[in-house]
């Protein structure tokens, strides 16, 4: 590898999860710390970080793609930019990225990319690494604070998984459970707070297994910390994601009921209504145990929404096993949710197990399980309708006097008005929903600022 540089400006291009998405994030600002630049829209960087996903086998392609485009792109210009891969690809596959791909300076993986200057610095002298250890608490003491965050801020409170469903990579790339510290994580929520933030999203891989001490030294799961975080006067909202069936407590359930400042949203996902795909998936619930939890977030919070996610043709699921899923969707009426085509990932239990599903029948099952949560979707966002409610004002719209912000339901709202002139960015305004689409609703400003 030879010489170059060091980078003066950087892209990060984060694919996948939202915890990717805040990683993403964290690692722009200890770039920009050290000096290094974000490149203007349009501008080559000096520096590519493709910040990678694992989950499924399309995601990992994209990579190789992507390493090809920049390679491809620099030849033409004459000069390729050092190339950092980060992200759960990195961890996965790192020597063999190394191995396959020369351009690629810097392997990284997701507990290790505060190492990510000292890295930079070496291929700048022509030596590639890779880094994938896993000390999980180092990487956010080793982080630069946040200076200004968007008005809905992202916050990692707890990485890995130990659930080991067989179909998934997670507890591979992102290692066991570890959950950030009570302390830690109350200064970080004050700090975004302070940066801007209005809402925070507690995030983790199994964001509900989260568990600390409070400052009394009692031991409290995520809804001591939900109830703690709702004493900053200038947050408003607080929401997490994603949460395991497995690790739902009372006192999460009865958060929803009494923490007015927790949304009323849940993403839980099921991934199937078969039992016998349950058992096999090693999700450890039913589907009656899976709705009957459900009854009890809608009896402490009767408006909650509802999402999750799905897996269509994972290895044995036969016709009818399918179509206990889609009876599951139609009893539960989400209004929103996320669903796949099963991808068998190497390592994984799934990946060997016999009757592997044909593509075409996974892609009609896919089709008719969408079309199904589309139905709903739209259906939620069409008994919105003549309700009143607050929406935090997250950007501009492409009307003048238009601004796009989220429903307390996780639902994009555009609205003007009168008054909406007056309207800021990280404002909280009430809104009349006027109108419903699949995607989002048009409302109606009432009130501005704070209401
Ligand atoms: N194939 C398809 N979907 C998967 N997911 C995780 N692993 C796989 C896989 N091997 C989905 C699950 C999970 C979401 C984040 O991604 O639905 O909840
Ligand atoms: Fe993957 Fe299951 Fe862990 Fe979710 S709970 S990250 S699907 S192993």
């Amino acid at each position: 590898m030879r010489q170059s540089p060091p980078p003066k400006t950087y892209r990060v291009k984060s694919f996948g999860c939202q915890m990717n998405v805040y990683d993403g994030e964290r690692m722009a600002e200890l770039l920009a710390e050290k000096g290094i630049a974000p490149a203007r829209d349009g501008d080559e960087a000096d520096l590519v970080v493709l910040n990678t996903c694992h989950i499924r086998e399309k995601a990992v392609q994209k990579v190789y793609s992507d390493i090809g485009r920049l390679v491809k792109a620099g030849e033409e210009a004459g000069r390729t930019p050092m190339i950092a891969v980060a992200g759960c690809v990195a961890q996965a596959e790192g020597e063999e990225i190394m191995a396959r791909a020369p351009a690629v300076s810097m392997v990284v993986g997701p507990q290790a990319y505060h190492r990510l200057p000292e890295m930079i610095e070496r291929a700048a002298e022509g030596e590639r690494s890779t880094d994938t250890d896993m000390p999980a608490i180092a990487k956010f003491d080793a982080l630069p604070e946040r200076r200004r965050v968007a008005p809905g801020a992202f916050l990692t409170v707890q990485e890995g998984c130990d659930k080991f469903c067989t179909y998934c990579v997670v507890p591979y790339t992102r290692g066991a459970e570890i959950s950030r510290p009570f302390r830690d994580l109350v200064a970080e929520a004050q700090r975004l707070v302070e940066a801007g933030a209005r809402e925070i999203t507690l995030l983790g891989q199994n964001v509900n297994a989260w568990s600390g001490e409070d400052n009394a030294d009692r031991a409290v799961g995520l809804d001591g910390l939900i109830r703690e975080l709702a004493k900053l006067p200038e947050l408003f909202r607080i929401r997490y994601t994603t949460s395991h069936p497995a690790d739902v407590t009372d006192g999460l359930i009865a958060a929803h009921g009494d923490v007015e400042k927790l949304m009323p949203y849940l993403h839980l996902p099921v991934q199937s209504g078969s039992d016998r795909v349950l058992k096999a998936m090693n999700r450890s619930h039913t589907a009656e145990s899976y709705l009957r939890l459900l009854d009890r977030f809608r009896e402490a919070r009767p408006d909650i929404a509802l999402s999750g996610d799905f897996i269509v043709g994972f290895p044995g699921e036969t016709d009818e096993e399918f179509e206990e899923t889609l009876k599951l969707v139609d009893e539960v009426r989400y209004a929103a949710a996320f669903s796949f085509k099963f991808s068998a990932r190497p390592g994984t239990p799934a990946a060997t197990m016999e009757n592997q599903v044909a593509p075409e029948v996974m892609d009609e099952r896919l089709q008719r399980l969408q079309a199904a949560l589309d139905r709903h979707r739209l259906s939620f966002n069409q008994a919105s309708v003549g309700k009143r409610c607050q929406v935090l004002v997250e950007r501009r719209g492409k009307l003048p006097a238009q601004w796009l912000g989220k429903s307390p339901w996780l639902q994009s709202v555009h609205f003007s008005g009168p008054e909406a002139k007056d309207t800021a960015i990280g404002d909280i305004v009430r809104v009349m929903l006027a109108e419903a689409g699949p995607n989002s609703l048009s409302g109606r400003l009432l009130q501005s600022a704070h209401a």
